[in-house]
């Protein structure tokens, strides 16, 4: 599986376009939930998507809440995530390029739709440089033991 796709009730709507684009991609993915607009808990779908990048089961994650900031503190707390916020294109193309994020967290109550899936397909089809940038992931291994 490529993408596990995850949400809270703020991110619900949003995870449903995103999971409409992925279909007419053809990109394949794991919805973990919510599905529904009930309150619910932002930490429970970051554990899910994050565990399940971090064991391999997905290449990469993407998360959407009211804002993306409660799903990202939670994603980074799993070793071998490394999470990122964008709000626009550059910053979603930058953390694929320098931070090689491998967890992409959107806000649902923040971006339109057409722009959050432009940051979606921008992220996805962007590689890491690696090289000096290589060198400080692996610098946020050794300092955090993460
Ligand atoms: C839910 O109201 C909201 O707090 C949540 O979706 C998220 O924005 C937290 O960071």
């Amino acid at each position: 599986m490529k993408v596990a796709l995850g949400a809270d009730h703020a991110g619900y709507i949003l995870k449903e376009a995103i999971k409409a684009w992925f279909n007419k991609k053809n990109i394949e993915y794991k919805d973990v939930g919510t599905f529904k607009l009930d309150s619910c808990d932002y930490p429970e779908y970051s554990y899910k998507v994050g565990t399940a990048v971090a064991s391999g089961e997905a290449e990469m994650g993407v998360l959407v809440c009211g804002t993306g900031i409660g799903m990202c503190i939670t994603a980074n707390k799993i070793k071998g995530v490394r999470a990122a916020q964008a709000y626009d294109p550059q910053m979603a193309q930058m953390s694929r390029l320098h931070n090689d994020a491998n967890v992409l967290c959107l806000g649902g109550r923040i971006l339109e739709e057409s722009a959050a899936i432009e940051i979606v397909e921008i992220w996805l089809n962007t590689s890491f440089e690696g090289g000096r940038h290589q060198n400080r992931i692996n610098l946020i291994g050794q300092l955090t033991g993460k």
